[in-house]
C-alpha cells in the first residue's frame, strides 16, 4: 500500500502559500524541464541558466539526473519501469521546489512523453516548461563526455538511451534548443526571454 492510500495520513495546508513566497521573491516559480539524449547538454544548460538567474538575484535551483541518482534515487536503474519511477519522484520533488518559490531546472533524459506529461499534470498550467535539448545522436556520441557511448556500443551498458533504449522526442515542447548550432550564452538568453515573455521573471 502506498502512502497516498493510507487513510491515516491527512494533508496539512501550508500556512505560508506559494503565492506569498512568489510575491516576496518578486518572480514566479516554475519547472524548467530539460529533456534530451545523454550528452545533449541538459546539465550544462541548466547550470548556466541557474548561474544567470542566481546572479540576477532570483531564487533558483537545479535537480540533476546524475546527482539525484547518487542519493534520492540510488537503487533505480535504467529499465523502463525504473526510469518511470525516477521521473515520478523528480516530478514530485520539483513540485515541492515550485511550492517553495524556486525557479527549478531539472536535467534528466526523461525519454518517455507519458512520464513528462504526468509531471506537467501535477503542477499548475504554465508551471511546467518543457525544453527539448535537441542534438543528433551522432554529435552526442562524438562528444561522449563520460565515455558511455563507447561502452554502450561495445555492449557493456544495457538499455542505453539512443542505442538500445528509445528516446521519444517531445511532441509540443515550450522551447527547442539546438545545442549543436547555438552557444550556451545564446541558449540561456533564449530561455530567459521565454521566462520574461511569460511573466515568470
Ligand atoms: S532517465 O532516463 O531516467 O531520465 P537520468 O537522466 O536520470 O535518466 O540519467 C541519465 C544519466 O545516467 C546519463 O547521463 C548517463 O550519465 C547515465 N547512464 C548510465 N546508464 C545509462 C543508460 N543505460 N541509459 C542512459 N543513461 C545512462
Amino acid at each position: 500500500m502506498t502512502s497516498s492510500h493510507n487513510q491515516n495520513i491527512v494533508w496539512h495546508e501550508a500556512s505560508v502559500t506559494k503565492e506569498e513566497r512568489q510575491k516576496r521573491n518578486n518572480h514566479k516559480s516554475c519547472i524548467i524541464w530539460f529533456t534530451g539524449l545523454s550528452g545533449s547538454g541538459k546539465s550544462t544548460l541548466a547550470n548556466a541558466l541557474d548561474r544567470r538567474l542566481h546572479e540576477e538575484g532570483k531564487n533558483s535551483y537545479v535537480l540533476d539526473g546524475d546527482n539525484i541518482r547518487h542519493g534520492l534515487n540510488a537503487g533505480l536503474g535504467f529499465s523502463e519501469e525504473d526510469r518511470k519511477e525516477n521521473i515520478r519522484r523528480i516530478g514530485e520533488v520539483a513540485k515541492l521546489f515550485v511550492d517553495a518559490g524556486m525557479i527549478t531546472s531539472t536535467a534528466f533524459i526523461s525519454p518517455f512523453q507519458e512520464d513528462r506529461n504526468r509531471v506537467r499534470s501535477i503542477v499548475e498550467e504554465g508551471e511546467f516548461i518543457e525544453v527539448y535539448v535537441r542534438c543528433s545522436l551522432a554529435t552526442c556520441e562524438k562528444r561522449d563526455p563520460k565515455g558511455l557511448y563507447v561502452k554502450a556500443r561495445a555492449g557493456e551498458i544495457p538499455d542505453f538511451t539512443g542505442i538500445s533504449s528509445p528516446y521519444e522526442e517531445p511532441e509540443q515542447p515550450e522551447l527547442i534548443i539546438d545545442t549543436d548550432q547555438q552557444s550556451i550564452e545564446q541558449s540561456v538568453e533564449q530561455i530567459v526571454q521565454y521566462l520574461k515573455e511569460n511573466n515568470k521573471l
